[in-house]
């Protein structure tokens, strides 16, 4: 398989999928294998969930990250069905957090069986994952992944905390995005260099580069809640405002807009989670004050200095593998 792969040419990130189709197809058939409870519901929901269509970025990552350590064994695709259980554990509960009504174009879960089914299915699943992957008797695997699960439930809580906050500064939004998101990514790419046996510099290396490309990742998913159409998305348009959620677009608008389109904006907030009406008028705000390019820009200096952690590396095809994913993370193509 890893032969194959090494001989790909990869140009673009349709080319990463195809080189590692077979990688990733091992990782689907562990994600079915490892549903085996015996409680008829939870099979049902998770199906529901994990044949929806996500992308299996983390999985993709974890594999590239273990390639580009040298690895040619198979326990990153193991390891890989598992991060993709627990990031679809987190994605059952922001969704009962979020009160969203669609994930992957589909009815969320909640929205389906109701929030209890939800937050349960969502507990099982970070469950049996934390089950196999003890199994695999790393130290280092098991405290990277338990501090990552830690951190995403404090990003999430941070982010209730400050929910409606009009003081809430880029510092303290940025390291929302680093727990909640960068957290898990940072672990996948950690995982890969683990697996590889690679030294605690490359490790070191692997993290950082996730971290980066997590925290682009929901930088550019939050600019798109303003700015990507509404189909591309899969989810519904406009939610972190309906919520609340002050994230890098609308922080840049408010502080260079007018005072008076600052009320403007506090009272439009207030209405939540009914603010459909105003949202174009938001958006045309940040497209005058520049706020969505601020927000993209910011991103990309994040897949910039994420790229820049992977200097340790040896070059190879996983390695430009990598560099390209971290490109397609702040791209509107997914
Ligand atoms: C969604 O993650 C949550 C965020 C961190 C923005 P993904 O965009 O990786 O979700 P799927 O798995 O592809 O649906
Ligand atoms: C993503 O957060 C979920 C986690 C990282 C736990 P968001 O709430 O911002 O993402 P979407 O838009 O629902 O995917
Ligand atoms: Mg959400
Ligand atoms: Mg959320």
């Amino acid at each position: 398989m890893s032969e194959r792969v090494n001989t790909c040419a990869i140009a673009g990130m349709s080319d990463v999928w195809d080189c590692y189709r077979g990688e990733l197809d091992a990782v689907e058939d562990q994600i079915r294998q490892n549903l085996d409870s015996k409680v008829a519901l939870v099979n049902t929901v998770c199906a529901h969930i994990l044949n929806s269509g996500g992308k299996r970025i983390r999985p993709l990552l974890l594999i590239l990250s273990a390639r580009a350590a040298g690895y040619t064994g198979r326990d990153d695709v193991l390891l890989a069905g598992l991060i993709e259980y627990i990031h679809t554990a987190t994605l059952l509960h922001d969704d009962v957090v979020d009160h969203a009504d669609l994930r992957r174009g589909r009815k969320t879960a909640g929205g389906l069986w109701g929030n209890q089914v939800a937050i349960l299915v969502g507990d099982y699943l970070y469950c049996q994952a934390i089950c196999r992957i003890v199994g695999f008797r790393s130290q280092d695997v098991n405290e990277c992944l338990s501090e990552a699960c830690r951190k995403m439930a404090e990003g999430e809580l941070m982010q209730l905390s400050y929910r409606d906050d009009a003081a809430i500064s880029e510092r303290e939004y940025l390291k929302i995005v680093e727990h909640k998101t960068g957290a898990l990514i940072a672990a996948a790419c950690r995982m890969g260099a683990v697996v590889a046996d690679a030294d605690p510099a490359l490790r070191g290396a692997a993290f950082r580069f996730g971290q980066a490309i997590g925290v682009a990742f929901q930088v550019a998913d939050d600019t798109l809640d303003y700015a990507a159409p509404r189909e591309s998305l899969g989810k519904s348009l406009g939610k972190d405002l309906g919520e609340g959620q002050v994230t890098l677009p609308l922080l840049h608008l408010r502080t260079h807009c007018t005072d008076r389109e600052r009320a403007r904006l506090a009272e439009v907030m207030e209405q939540k989670p009914n603010i459909n009406g105003e949202l174009a008028w938001v958006v045309s705000l940040m497209e005058r004050y520049g706020s969505i390019d601020y927000a993209m820009t910011a991103a990309r200096g994040f897949v910039q200095a994420a790229k820049a952690h992977l200097d340790p590396f040896e070059d190879s095809v996983h390695k430009r593998a990598l560099h390209v994913v971290a490109d397609y993370m702040v791209s509107r193509d997914h």
